[in-house]
């Protein structure tokens, strides 16, 4: 029934087995010490609190020395150096009673001192290799600090712009969402668990906290067991497959069950049909919260039912210490279920190594930045939304030369630059910044500045406003650089801190403060002007796309965001990012996908620009006021060069649903992809299917494949695809995840609305 389940099963048994979460030997010392724990310290392994500045709404607790001492502390979060972790570590493997390691824990979420682009930028590069040598090296930098416990990868399935936690992951899209998720846990992990340079990953925020109604952080999320199978689910499954050794439970009620006591989710789906067999910890206070949602009026009743739910540490509520005794003596809560969380928690301990290593070198020099792959991966992370000659004229004038504005050519030039993310370093570091130092920052205006001097050019700059501010003192100065320039840069966008990330919603998608008046005010037609975006969610930059020459959506690009941009801007690196999110025209289109289920009414070729005129024109799905595609979609990015798609070939058919579901039958689909422009470049193909007489209804075109080329000019190579059960399969009306007969059509190409396509039947 639950083959794709089972096979999931199988695979992630084996990988446990690998990295010690299914060792007979470590599950035999975890029985030996079992036994011999008292209540309160097994209690005491269930509990985890803050010991550095909070990431939630502070506690104000401190000073766990004698609680350590006790056993009544397993594991701490936001505390980082080797000698600090150690002074910990010391009092409970030399002071306590059953010498049992601390498990050290912090958000590392892109980066530890190297800080690379915000997880959606990582994401845009749609190259997992890349993301996981990231995680590798955050994983390098922050074992040397005492961190065993990466709080990563978001995973959260992000649809709705408006929420701030959009950045922190891989954006809307399940199959993309699934390779990544599986990427991070692999880079964090490394080849074992138990290296001293392995941070066990995290991922979160189990389930459906992305979906939180209306964009608004920690609001509730209510959808259908199809949806949270079909969407949610599978980047959860990818990374619990690629052998993650933790989940969070997520702070969201999903269904009217909160997330942090849900049976079904945490037990059922994780533990039982997956096979998980790491930690489930709980997001900040989550436990607490229980109360809150009203599924509990007392810490007792939110202690019991998130532990027997599947939540096997509290993360900063205190619940578990303070009521799991009383619960157990009691009677209300059977002490088995309490050892088999402390099993759980210890079994990761000891796959980490922690009972034979639980120290950290001290006084070793911290491992140098990886500046050249931050710089590199900064570098793909960079999406081209347009390019042209100059600012949008009026109809009667035609641009002079029609070579498109970028890139810039080399020679001696003025340049200005303009806007208040031009020169912010703290911005360029993004949401959970790890321990990144500004000072290790280049921004665009240093990089830029240095680039234009060797050119023997000149750099005019005029941050002409601050981000969020509605006073215009800057925008003559501004205006003045414009005019006084050939080209000029514009660098807009969001606060990361406060405006990106947790806690940080937003009910409207333009730039903040002043930006957009000042983006008005310099940018006048037939003068070429270079957008750049800096922000942790797609805002709508509609006017943008409609009157400013080039636009590059930059996320927040990292250590190296100065560089990397200047290299694109000047050719020296061509552009190969692509959106994993679709970017909207306007806030009231939210939550946009691409990937949204057909409906009975689809407005087809109606004309969405303008009002319904005729009843034909109107019963459709549709807005009134807005035209339903996004600005820029899903899959989409300019290059330097062009490329074009053709001889789609599809082979392996006729084909029935049974042997697809046995898994004897496979189809193969290739398409030749040709540099058909100047300059050499990196092509990201991406490859969707759609399926008609199916049981459920589906999305008109789902992402089921990508693949990367790079072609010098006039070069051309095939990509060739497979499509099996794991590609055709879905969750059907009996809610049963397996390929049904029905009519395909499939595309290899450039973003998810062009391409080649071809179309075939799966016979029963
Ligand atoms: C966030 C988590 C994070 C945790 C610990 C919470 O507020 O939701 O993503 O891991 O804090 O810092």
């Amino acid at each position: 029934m639950f083959g794709a389940a089972a096979w999931l099963l199988l695979s992630a048994a084996s990988l446990f087995a690998q990295n010690g979460l299914a060792n007979p030997e470590i599950e035999r010392r975890i029985d030996v010490l079992l036994r011999q724990m008292t209540l309160a310290e097994k209690i005491g392994q269930l509990t985890q609190y803050s010991a550095g500045a909070p990431t939630g709404p502070g506690t104000g607790r401190a000073g766990y020395s004698d609680q350590v001492a006790q056993g009544e502390i397993g594991s701490f979060l936001n505390l980082s150096g080797a000698a600090q972790t150690n002074a910990l570590q010391r009092i409970a493997v030399e002071r306590s009673r059953l010498k049992i390691p601390l498990l050290f824990g912090l958000d590392i979420i892109h980066g530890y001192h190297t800080i690379f682009p915000v997880p959606l930028g990582l994401a845009s590069t749609w190259d997992p290799e890349l993301l996981e040598r990231a995680a590798r090296v955050a994983a390098k930098e922050a074992t040397a600090e005492g961190i065993r416990w990466t709080f990563s990868p978001m995973v959260d399935i992000a649809r709705d712009a408006r929420w701030g936690r959009i950045v922190e992951g891989a954006g809307e899209d399940p199959y993309l969402g699934s390779v990544m998720a599986a990427a991070s846990v692999r880079g964090y992990q490394g080849a074992r668990l138990d290296s001293a340079d392995s941070l066990a990953a995290c991922a979160k925020h189990f389930v459906g906290y992305g979906a939180a109604e209306a964009g608004r952080d920690y609001n509730a999320a209510d959808m259908s067991e199809h949806r949270l199978r079909q969407v949610y689910l599978p980047p959860f499954a990818a990374a619990v497959r690629a052998g993650a050794a933790s989940v969070m439970s997520a702070f969201n009620s999903l269904n009217a069950v909160p997330a942090t006591a849900d049976a079904m989710t945490l037990t059922r789906i994780l533990r039982q049909e997956w096979g998980f067999r790491g930690l489930v910890v709980s997001d900040w206070n989550a436990v607490e919260e229980l109360i809150a949602q009203g599924i509990a009026t007392n810490g007792a009743t939110a202690a019991r039912k998130a532990l027997l739910a599947g939540v096997d540490m509290d993360m900063e509520s205190g619940l578990y210490q303070h009521s799991l005794r009383d619960l157990v003596r009691s009677g209300a809560l059977p002490e088995t279920a309490v050892d088999e969380a402390v099993r759980r928690v210890l079994r990761v301990k000891f796959a980490l190594g922690l009972f034979d290593h639980p120290y950290t070198p001290e006084g070793l020099a911290s491992p140098a930045l990886q500046v050249e792959l931050a710089r590199q991966i900064a570098e793909r992370s960079l999406i081209l939304l347009k390019n042209e000659p100059v600012n949008s004229l009026p109809p009667s004038v035609t641009p002079s030369q029609n070579k498109p504005l970028l890139p810039l050519p080399s020679r001696p030039q003025t340049i200005a630059l303009v806007g208040p993310l031009a020169d912010s370093p703290v911005d360029m570091l993004g949401s959970w910044p790890g321990k990144g130092d500004v000072h290790t920052v280049v921004t665009l205006k240093s990089a830029l500045q240095e680039r234009i001097r060797q050119l023997g050019g000149r750099l005019l700059y005029a941050p002409g406003t601050e981000i969020d501010t509605a006073s215009e003192v800057g925008f003559g100065e501004a205006l003045k650089v414009a005019q006084g320039a050939g080209v000029t840069i514009v660098a807009l966008g969001e606060d990361a801190a406060r405006m990106t990330g947790e806690a940080a919603s937003r009910a409207s998608l333009t730039l903040p403060g002043n930006q957009q008046r000042l983006l008005e005010t310099v940018a006048s037609p037939g003068k070429p002007v270079v957008l750049i975006v800096f922000s942790g969610r797609p805002l709508a930059l509609t006017w943008a796309a409609a009157h400013v020459a080039a636009i590059i959506q930059a996320w927040y690009p990292g250590i190296q965001a100065g560089p990397a941009l200047t290299r694109v801007l000047f050719g020296d690196a061509n552009f190969s990012g692509k959106l994993t999110v679709s970017m909207p025209r306007s806030v009231g289109q939210e939550p946009l996908y691409y990937n949204a289920l057909k409906t009975g009414r689809p407005a087809g070729n109606v004309d969405l620009t303008r009002p319904p005129a005729t009843e034909a024109e109107k019963y459709v799905s549709r807005y009134i006021d807005e035209i339903n595609a996004p600005l820029f979609l899903f899959g989409y990015g300019l290059s330097y060069t062009r490329f074009t798609y053709s001889s789609l070939n599809l082979a392996g058919v006729p084909v029935s649903a049974r042997a697809l579901n046995d898994g004897s039958a496979e189809l193969q689909v290739s398409a030749t992809i040709t540099n058909s422009g100047s300059r050499a470049g990196r092509e990201i193909a991406q490859l969707y299917i759609g399926q008609r007489g199916t049981s459920v209804v589906l999305p008109e075109k789902e992402l089921k494949g990508f693949s990367t080329v790079e072609l010098a000019p006039g070069q051309s190579r095939e990509v060739e695809f497979k499509l099996g059960r794991e590609q055709l399969a879905f969750w059907n009306i009996a809610m049963h995840h397996e390929v049904e007969p029905s009519e395909v059509t499939v595309w290899i190409g450039p973003n998810s609305a062009e391409g080649q396509q071809a179309q075939f039947k799966i016979a029963p």
